[in-house]
């Protein structure tokens, strides 16, 4: 049995937490919540032990908290952290490596440069045994996620016609639970999106080429155009896929 800490319950940890916790070789020892807020309660009534950053503990009186991050650091084999891009590295300096406790962070932090937190991005589909027994690893965002599983598998059958990929993203602004992010209502372009750096780190050089953010609440969308050589010319193949949020 695994004792597994899960840092942050906003969009991807509450689903973490709700996904894994019937895991029968799981037993996740706790959430980490930063804001004293109401939701602490929702947590508790999830049915999950909260603790609190050891100096915000007076901000949690009124809720009846289990205890402190730093304490229930020393009694887990894994943390998952789900905090906000960024803060996955802050707490991996001032907290995570301090205690020599595993981590997976997610698709908001990075494996370049200074702010590296692993020098691993996961893809289940690419290189799930090269993770055995790191003690960082970066899980991708749902999106670079998604990429390499649906080309790695083109990738390995067709690698000696592969000619290229070309992937654009339309995406939503917001999950809908961020009602406090500002949705501007407009197509705006990224011209160097994260996606493709993240891609090519677990992909190579294959890559894709650009990402548009779209207004639209509702729905996400991925285009995709893989270019294979044949005896006499070239074959174009389109996918196309749309999520809709609910
Ligand atoms: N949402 C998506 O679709 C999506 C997809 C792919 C990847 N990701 C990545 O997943 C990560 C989490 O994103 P999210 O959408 O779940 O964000 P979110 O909904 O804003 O939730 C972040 C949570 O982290 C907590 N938090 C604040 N400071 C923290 C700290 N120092 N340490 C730990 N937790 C802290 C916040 O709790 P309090 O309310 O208590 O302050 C909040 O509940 C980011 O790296 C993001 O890029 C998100």
């Amino acid at each position: 049995m695994k004792k597994v800490f899960v840092n942050g319950y906003g969009s991807i940890g509450s689903r973490i937490a709700k996904f894994i916790k019937d895991d029968p070789d799981i037993t996740i020892t706790g959430i980490g919540k930063h804001s004293s807020n109401e939701k602490v309660q929702h947590i508790i009534d999830d049915g999950f032990s909260v603790f609190v950053p050891e100096k915000k503990i007076d901000d949690f009186k009124n809720y009846d908290i289990s205890g402190t991050i730093e304490s229930i650091l020393d009694d887990c084999d894994l943390v998952i952290d789900a905090s906000p891009g960024g803060k996955g590295f802050l707490n991996k300096k001032n907290i995570y490596e301090p205690k020599g406790v595993k981590v997976i962070f997610q698709g908001g932090e990075t494996i370049f440069n200074d702010n590296a937190v692993a020098d691993i991005l996961f893809n289940s589909r690419v290189n799930y045994a090269e993770a055995f027994n790191k003690k960082y690893v970066m899980q991708g965002s749902c999106n670079v996620t998604g990429m390499g599983r649906i080309l790695n598998p083109l990738r390995e059958k067709y690698s000696d016609r592969l000619d290229s990929f070309s992937v654009t993203l339309v995406r939503r602004w917001a999950d809908l639970e961020q009602t406090d992010k500002q949705i501007v209502d407009t197509i705006e372009m990224t011209e160097q999106p994260h996606h493709a750096d993240d891609v090519k780190a677990y992909f190579g050089k294959d890559g894709m080429n650009m990402e548009l953010q779209f207004y639209g609440l509702l729905m996400e969308q991925k285009m995709f155009v893989i270019l294979l050589n044949q005896p006499n010319s070239v074959l174009r193949i389109q996918i196309c896929y749309i999520s809709m949020l609910i």
